[in-house]
């Protein structure tokens, strides 16, 4: 079963899909520490024996410039012919983190792109994975979840149906809560399964406990002391007497609810539980702080990072230092990926006939879902006066 990657970064979720028995035949992105990455792991050898992206084009290119005809004749393949195509569009247009741009964003214009390519090639299927934030985003009229909707409603014009999920990887065995949407888009007929979750953070009933960074990081090596940051000045200060699972607040959001303001960690200000899975590794290179009982308070690694997204020990990732968190942070961790791409595979092997389905319009999304973009509308009318004119007149740094 073959599959092409648009936006592969460090190829996470390429890696993953190889895992699960798929085969990548062109994988692209036009960052060249990205490009380098997937050229140094070619040949990496897969369970079984096969080698990864053994068989792929690795193109440098923007999206924007790329086209699935001349995609399709590089690797010698007809329109209608590639059964996956996955990847998913940046996500800092519509991470909480950024500023919710959406639409407004070039970034999340390229989401367009990938709708272009994605009927130029005529896929079956489509696996799409994005931030959870996108569940929310505003489209162009600003309503939350409209971004989604557009997205989804496009899709659908192009023949597609689409399943949308949030998964936590935690909750497959992966030492991370990293929660993320998975969109797959599929043919009439053709409705996919997504993988059932294997660990909870209460076990029990089939479910294993969740894996804890602590056993992560116990099963690899440990920096060299030269290779560490520590945590100095004010941070050191910040941070000393803080329990682990805390970390330094950041100044409160003025919200009409809570008088008291609406209070969050500082970026880069927190200090890692080793009982838990970590928080989501992000694509900074202020990832959380560490208690090394060898090297005293230090930050998480590119290399730990690594490890806590599953990537193997001897997977490469070029560039410098701050390259390499990104490359990491900004990945699908491969072990989610290849429970994505086994549930897929399996639904494709039993299948042979199609089933019965009959479209009436666009899915509705799972009630849950739908219940949290309900939830977002709610707040907005709560606090959205409050928090906008708090950016006007920002609070003052709070005192800890
Ligand atoms: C979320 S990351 C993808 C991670 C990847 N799926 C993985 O699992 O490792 C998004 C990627 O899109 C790439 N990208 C952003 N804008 C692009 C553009 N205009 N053309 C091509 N690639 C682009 C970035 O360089 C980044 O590697």
């Amino acid at each position: 079963m073959k599959f092409v990657s648009l936006f592969s970064g460090a190829g996470g979720l390429d890696l993953g899909l190889e895992q699960a028995g798929w085969d990548c035949l062109f994988a692209t992105d036009f960052d060249p520490a990205a490009i380098a990455t997937l050229n140094a792991n070619r040949g990496f050898r897969l369970d079984g024996g096969r080698a990864a992206f053994g068989r792929s084009v690795i193109e440098q290119a923007d999206i924007r410039q790329l086209s699935g005809e001349d995609m399709l004749a590089k690797i010698g393949m007809p329109k209608g012919s590639i059964p996956l195509l996955a990847g998913g569009p940046p996500c800092q247009s519509w991470s909480s983190a950024g500023q919710q741009r959406g639409f407004e964003d070039p970034r999340g214009r390229l989401v367009d792109d990938y709708l272009r390519i994605a009927a130029e090639i005529d896929a079956r299927w489509l696996m799409f994975e994005n931030v959870r934030g996108l569940l929310t985003a505003r489209g162009i009229d600003g309503v939350p979840g409209s971004a989604l909707a557009r997205v989804r409603q496009s899709l659908f014009q192009h023949g597609w149906q689409t399943r949308v999920e949030l998964l936590n990887a935690a909750d497959y065995g992966i030492p991370q809560r990293r929660v993320r949407l998975i969109l797959i888009g599929y043919r009439t007929g053709d409705a996919p399964e997504l993988p059932r979750r294997t660990h909870a953070s209460v076990p029990g009933s089939g479910l294993r406990a969740w894996v804890s960074l602590e056993s992560c990081l116990g099963s690899i090596r440990r920096p060299d002391p030269e290779e560490v940051i520590r945590a100095t000045g004010k941070m050191a200060l910040d941070l000393q007497d803080l329990p682990a699972g805390t970390g330094a607040k950041s100044p409160g959001k003025a919200e009409a609810t809570r008088p008291g303001g609406h209070w969050g960690y500082k970026q880069g200000a927190f200090i890692a539980d080793p009982r838990l899975p970590n928080r989501t590794v992000t694509a900074s290179a202020q990832q959380d702080w560490v208690r090394d009982p060898e090297l005293g308070l230090r930050r998480l690694s590119p290399r730990e990072c690594a490890a806590i997204q599953t990537f193997p020990a001897n997977w490469v990732f070029c560039g410098k230092r701050t390259d390499q968190y990104r490359l990491v942070g900004n990945a699908v961790p491969p072990k989610l990926a290849c429970r994505l791409g086994e549930a897929l595979a399996d639904h494709v092997s039993q299948d042979g006939a199609e089933r019965v389905e009959i479209w009436e319009g666009l899915n509705p999304l799972p009630k849950r879902l739908q219940g949290a973009i309900s939830y977002t509308m709610r707040d907005e009318l709560r606090n959205g006066a409050s928090r906008r004119a708090a950016v006007k007149r920002p609070l003052t740094t709070a005192i800890l």
